[in-house]
């Protein structure tokens, strides 16, 4: 399974911090908000990840990064996003790195306190369709949220008004190589952007969809409140344990 951290974007909802630089290059306690989500997918067993960036400064991650010798790797894979597309935009250039394996995806401004290692090797045996995690939140009106029937996901609406369950879609996700013919077929949502709610929308329609509830705190960091709280909640337990 190869790994995937998407770090593009304009982080307008952390302006003016993000004028002149990209949000996941912003520190979360004493280290840049990236390096997180690659010690996710490091944890997990997955040492061949891709960076697509865009946006601000997306030069600054080869500085940073460089070959990724921090984390302990020989090699780091970068793709560039022109404009704002979204998340599941930002997917899309990874078609051929990808190369017909599994990928996990990680959000760039996610951050787990435990680890991916149990999902991961759940998804490894399920073998096909998709998988994504659960967090029960106290505002899941600014996430994507399930509406569970026991162990089956019925669906997912994004940022809902009236929230069918407390459970936020965090943003890791495991995919298939079919994630790339689904993402042909999406359009635009109201913010112009293609939705990956509604990728994981398709493989729940498609009776492929798996989901684990995460151990552990989550957060995201986009926002000012989140952007503190992560580095409250890693100042006080750290982050990515294994
Ligand atoms: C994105 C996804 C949303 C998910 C969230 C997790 O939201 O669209 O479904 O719950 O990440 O961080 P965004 O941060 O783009 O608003």
């Amino acid at each position: 399974m190869k790994g995937v951290v998407l770090a593009g974007g304009l982080g307008s909802r952390l302006s003016p911090l993000t004028r002149i630089t990209n949000k996941h290059l912003l520190p979360v306690y004493n280290e840049p908000m990236i390096y997180y989500p690659i010690k996710a997918l490091i944890n997990a067993g997955i040492d061949d990840i891709m960076i697509v960036t865009g946006g601000n400064s997306a030069g600054d991650f080869l500085k940073l990064l460089r070959n990724g010798k921090d984390f302990g790797l020989k090699h780091l894979n970068y793709t560039y996003q022109e404009g704002e597309g979204g998340i599941a935009d930002a997917l899309s250039l990874v078609e051929h790195f990808a190369d017909d394996e599994p990928i996990c995806v990680v959000l760039g401004d996610n951050i787990i306190e435990n680890n991916i290692r149990a999902a991961a090797a759940e998804y490894r045996v399920q073998g096909k369709g998709a998988k994504i995690l659960l967090k029960k939140v106290p505002d899941p009106q600014r996430f994507g949220v399930p509406e569970l029937d026991g162990d089956k996901v019925l669906n997912i609406v994004e940022k809902p008004t009236d929230p069918k369950s407390d459970y936020a879609v965090i943003g890791i996700y495991f995919y298939d190589a079919t994630v790339f013919d689904v993402i042909k077929t999406l359009v635009p949502s109201g913010r112009g952007e293609l939705e990956i709610t509604d990728v994981n929308n398709h493989y729940i329609n498609r009776g492929e969809m798996t989901w684990n509830e995460l151990d552990g705190w989550w957060t995201d960091a986009g926002t000012f409140e989140s952007l503190l709280l992560a580095s409250k909640l890693v100042a006080k337990d750290g982050a990515n344990k294994i």
